[in-house]
């Protein structure tokens, strides 16, 4: 609390603060422990001197030691420029603590003021960055070094304000309207997930019935193939008093991520979202997904995982873009996710996107189809299209091939699919299967780490 920093360049030794530019601590949130730190910006911009670096290693520590989420309130210009490699050092220090409590501890970042530098480094490392509209911001350098590098003309706002980040960078995984409803939200968030990958996560005493039935998904996909529909609806109607928080919700809305609750046991979501491109993966989708079910997989949450996907993107814009290396990353994800993992597939499961979305292949546990499933190597005006070239009567082709592949039946008589499912059974079946997953035990090879596509 009474730290100081140790600076005597530029006549810094004739300015002292009692804790530096950090409040760090411990406490409960309810009734739960948590470490954090909040940067304070009225002492030099919140910037991180070395004792400001150690104070939050201090905290990092204990935490690790007592199996607790660090939570971090940042709102820092960065290394304090006076003090030069003492201060880059301090975020060496930290960027260390980390990586060794990534997996291990639930580490969030809570964006409440302008943060450059080192200061948005720290926050990449951790498993969630929230911002609070209009006054938080996150980039490497601020408005003035752009101008003087790029003669870009930016506000705080345009660079690195949350409507960047959630729209464009997909840096955020939330953004807030205010402190107060910021702090709230955290708060709430938290109550998800477990406080080490040593806990469960808690249950909370559910009054939802696990084995209501949801009449309406029972015709919630429209009759025609190509009309698309809210998955968000289809979770909002599967998961206990409709709660979801919903992480990245406005970055590659194609796919919908987020955390919700099953009879009181706490499930991550992954869905394609037909609304948005169709459901479409492409490079954005696959890695706001894969990180995702990486920290479900880590703390040990479930993943439920609903597919409506006519494939990966095509176009020159993706390829080039990395799409294949990029797309490996959700599959590499998915196929070393250990975690219970209830695959329902509610319409199309198209190509390799089929394999990506925790098929059975990838040890998927329990895999579902509605009846309206539709799995296949490619969509009937493709296949036909290299299957028939330069034939007439295409349609007869087309139509031959959406006979034969438009239903959940051939996979489930492989075994791919465990059973067609009526869809307005489906919250009672994944109550029943999560209860019974609970004593899951599967393990990958020992090695020292495995090799993601990054
Ligand atoms: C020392 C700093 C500081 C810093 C801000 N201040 N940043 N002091 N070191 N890094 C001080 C300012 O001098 C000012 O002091 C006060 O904090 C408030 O700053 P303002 O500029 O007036 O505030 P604002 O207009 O809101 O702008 C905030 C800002 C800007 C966008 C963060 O301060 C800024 O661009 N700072 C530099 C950011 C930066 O480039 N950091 C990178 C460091 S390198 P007075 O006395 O006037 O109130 C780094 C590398 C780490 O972090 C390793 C990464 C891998």
């Amino acid at each position: 609390m009474l730290m100081e920093h140790t600076c005597t360049n530029f006549g810094m030794d004739k300015q002292k603060f009692p804790g530096d530019s950090v409040v760090t601590g411990q406490g409960q949130v309810n009734g739960r422990n948590i470490f954090l730190f909040s940067q304070d910006f009225t002492v030099f911009g919140g910037s991180l001197s070395s004792v400001h670096a150690q104070k939050i290693c201090k905290v990092m520590d204990k935490a690790m030691v007592m199996g607790a989420p660090v939570i971090g309130l940042n709102d820092s210009g960065g290394a304090r420029i006076q003090e030069g490699v003492d201060s880059l050092g301090g975020y060496g220090e930290i960027f260390y603590r980390n990586v060794m409590a990534s997996g291990v501890l639930p580490q969030i970042s809570l964006i409440m003021g302008p943060c450059a530098g080192g200061a948005v480094y720290s926050p990449a490392m951790t498993d969630f960055t929230f911002m609070v509209k209009d006054t938080s911001y996150l980039f490497i350098t601020g408005p003035e070094v752009v101008k003087a590098v790029t003669n870009e003309d930016l506000s705080q706002e345009e660079l690195g304000g949350a409507k960047a980040h959630m729209t464009i960078s997909g840096v955020a995984h939330n953004a807030f309207e205010n402190d107060v409803e910021a702090l709230l939200q955290l708060r709430y968030f938290l109550g998800f997930l477990p406080l080490s990958n040593k806990e469960p996560a808690p249950i909370r005493v559910c009054h939802d019935p696990s084995d209501r039935e949801v009449p309406s998904l029972d015709t919630i996909v429209p009759l025609d193939s190509t009309a698309a529909y809210d998955m968000l609806e289809v979770i909002y109607n599967l998961v206990d008093d409709r709660e979801f928080f919903e992480i990245q919700p406005k970055f590659a809305s194609n796919i919908i991520i987020g955390f919700s609750r099953m009879n009181g046991q706490t499930v991550g979501f992954v869905a394609n979202q037909p609304k948005v491109a169709a459901g479409c993966l492409d490079i954005n989708a696959s890695v706001k997904a894969a990180r995702f079910v990486r920290f479900c997989d880590a703390f040990n949450i479930p993943l439920i995982i609903l597919v409506d996907v006519p494939g990966f993107l095509p176009g020159k814009g993706q390829e080039h873009g990395g799409i294949i290396r990029h797309g490996a990353k959700l599959l590499y994800a998915f196929a070393e996710a250990t975690v219970p993992k209830i695959t329902i597939i509610t319409r199309k499961a198209y190509g390799g996107a089929y394999d990506v979305m925790s098929s059975k292949h990838l040890q998927g546990d329990l895999n579902y189809s509605w009846p309206t499933g539709e799995i296949a190597v490619m969509g009937s005006r493709g296949a036909v299209a290299i299957l028939y070239r330069g034939k007439e009567d295409v349609e007869k082709y087309e139509a031959e091939y959406i006979e034969k592949f438009r239903s959940p039946f051939p996979a489930a008589v492989r075994g791919f699919i465990d059973e067609v499912i009526q869809p307005s059974t489906t919250r009672k079946r994944i109550c029943y299967d999560l209860a019974l997953l609970s004593s899951k035990q599967r393990k990958n090879p020992t090695k020292k780490h495995g090799n993601i596509p990054l």
